[in-house]
């Protein structure tokens, strides 16, 4: 095989065999065929694009170009959730013991954040004592035992992504469908879970601008996951604001804590009973989503859901108490920022409040950047509210000496309306297998 021939067949729009695909994927692994070319390739398939034949083989050979996880041993159906990278979404911490409470098998590898996402395993280590270093065996037991574990990735999966994904970052071939959804599913599928719900943001900040790309997306991703013999489902979620009214690691642990004991903000709630739903459907767990949220809504009220956040912070090694009373968690010292305008709020731009809650220290600029758990954004008011003049629109939690600059970008993420602003649908769309 010939790597020019390749990149010139995929010029010409001509579908690329199983084997010239896996015949690039490994080549470029393991440092035979250098980035130009692969460079050239991915432009091609960002121009001329790839069927879901083709995109299921590069998620193969992805697959392939490393470790996969062993979950058999997980007694049940594994679920997994898989966010495409919103801002303050605590979702996870969430719908995990929730699904957990039911009876369902929540084994999750979860991710650290970086840039103005945020990431599971930092909102968990604000937990004092709470560790995610557990061996795929420790892993394995935890889950069988109460049904959820939550920890960091501890082998190599899918390095062919990890090349090919720093290669688009740095040559305008991020935004492809093909490439997206092989890239995500390829880690999602390698980890080992039975099926999954996929959480595709649309809006500023997420790789989705409108709703056809993400309906696009979201078709080719439920498409892989079901060629893989795992039920997928979708949900297009809006992100013209961040979710919830936390932005940050134990901000965000507190709002966790009180959507389950049924207090929290209402859209946190929604999307985190939405998405369980569906892994009730998807895992077999229920037949029509009536009887799903029926469930869910018992276990919020009978406080199940949050006996088993507590069950898995005790079982890795965390301090319980924290979760019985929120205000043991030490935030930093805290600004307000008030409005300078009367009128109503029509959008928060969520990439503006990650980026912000990054600089105050909430999230990494760098893999090596030190994180401030306590630091981040709590949103006084969400789009719909009315504000008037010298009103909280947010409180800043920070160390950091130049919290007075960073309340202006904050500010500048707010977006006003004279006329009253009707609150934005949040679930937009959900796209199954049968569709
Ligand atoms: N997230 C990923 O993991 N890969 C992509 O290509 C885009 C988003
Ligand atoms: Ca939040």
């Amino acid at each position: 095989m010939n790597t020019y021939e390749i990149i010139e067949k995929k010029k010409e729009g001509q579908k690329l065999s199983a084997e010239e695909i896996k015949y690039i994927v490994d080549g470029y692994t393991n440092g035979n065929i250098p980035d130009y070319q692969v460079s050239a390739l991915l432009m091609a398939i960002c121009l001329k694009g790839m069927d879901v034949d083709e995109t299921f083989n590069l998620t193969n050979s992805m697959i392939e170009s490393g470790n996969t996880i062993d979950l058999s041993k997980i007694e049940g159906k594994k679920v997994d959730k898989h966010s495409t990278g919103g801002v303050g979404d605590t979702t996870t911490l969430v719908l995990g013991p929730l699904v957990a409470s039911c009876g369902i098998p929540f084994a999750k590898m979860s991710g650290r954040g970086l840039g103005h996402t945020g990431g599971t395993l930092d909102k968990l280590e604000s937990i004092p004592g709470l560790s995610i270093d557990l061996d795929i065996d420790k892993f394995i037991e935890n889950t069988n035992k109460i049904k959820i574990a939550i920890c960091g990735q501890t082998t190599d999966v899918t390095p062919a992504d990890k090349k090919l994904y720093a290669l688009r970052d740095t040559t305008a071939t991020v935004n492809d469908v093909s490439l997206i959804s092989s890239s995500i599913m390829s880690k999602k599928i390698a980890v080992g879970a039975d099926c999954l719900v996929l959480d595709v943001k649309v809006g500023s900040g997420a790789f989705m601008k409108t709703v056809e790309d993400a309906v696009e997306l979201s078709e080719m991703m439920v498409n892989l996951g079901e060629k893989a013999g795992k039920n997928t489902q979708a949900v297009i979620t809006n992100m013209n604001q961040p979710l919830g009214r936390a932005v940050g690691n134990s901000l965000e642990v507190i709002e966790a804590i009180n959507t389950l004991r049924g207090e929290g903000p209402e859209d946190l709630y929604e999307l985190s009973m939405e998405l369980a739903e569906k892994l009730l459907l998807v895992s077999g767990h229920s037949k029509t989503e009536g009887e799903a949220r029926a469930i869910l809504e018992e276990k919020i009220a009978s406080g199940e859901a949050f006996n088993k956040l507590k069950e898995l912070v005790q079982l890795q090694g965390g301090d319980v108490s924290y979760i019985e009373d929120v205000s043991k968690f030490e935030l930093s010292p805290k600004f307000e920022l008030v409005s300078e305008v009367d009128g109503y709020v029509k959008g928060i731009d969520a990439l503006g409040i990650g980026e912000a809650s990054k600089n105050l220290g909430a999230g990494r600029e760098t893999k090596e950047s030190e994180l401030d758990l306590g630091a981040g954004i709590l949103l006084n008011k969400k789009i719909g509210d009315k504000v008037s003049k010298g009103e909280l629109l947010a409180t800043l939690y920070t160390k950091k000496e130049n919290a007075e600059e960073i309340k202006a970008e904050v500010l500048k993420a707010f977006e006003f309306s004279n006329q009253e602003v009707g609150a934005d649908k949040l679930i937009l769309k959900v796209i199954k297998h049968e569709q």
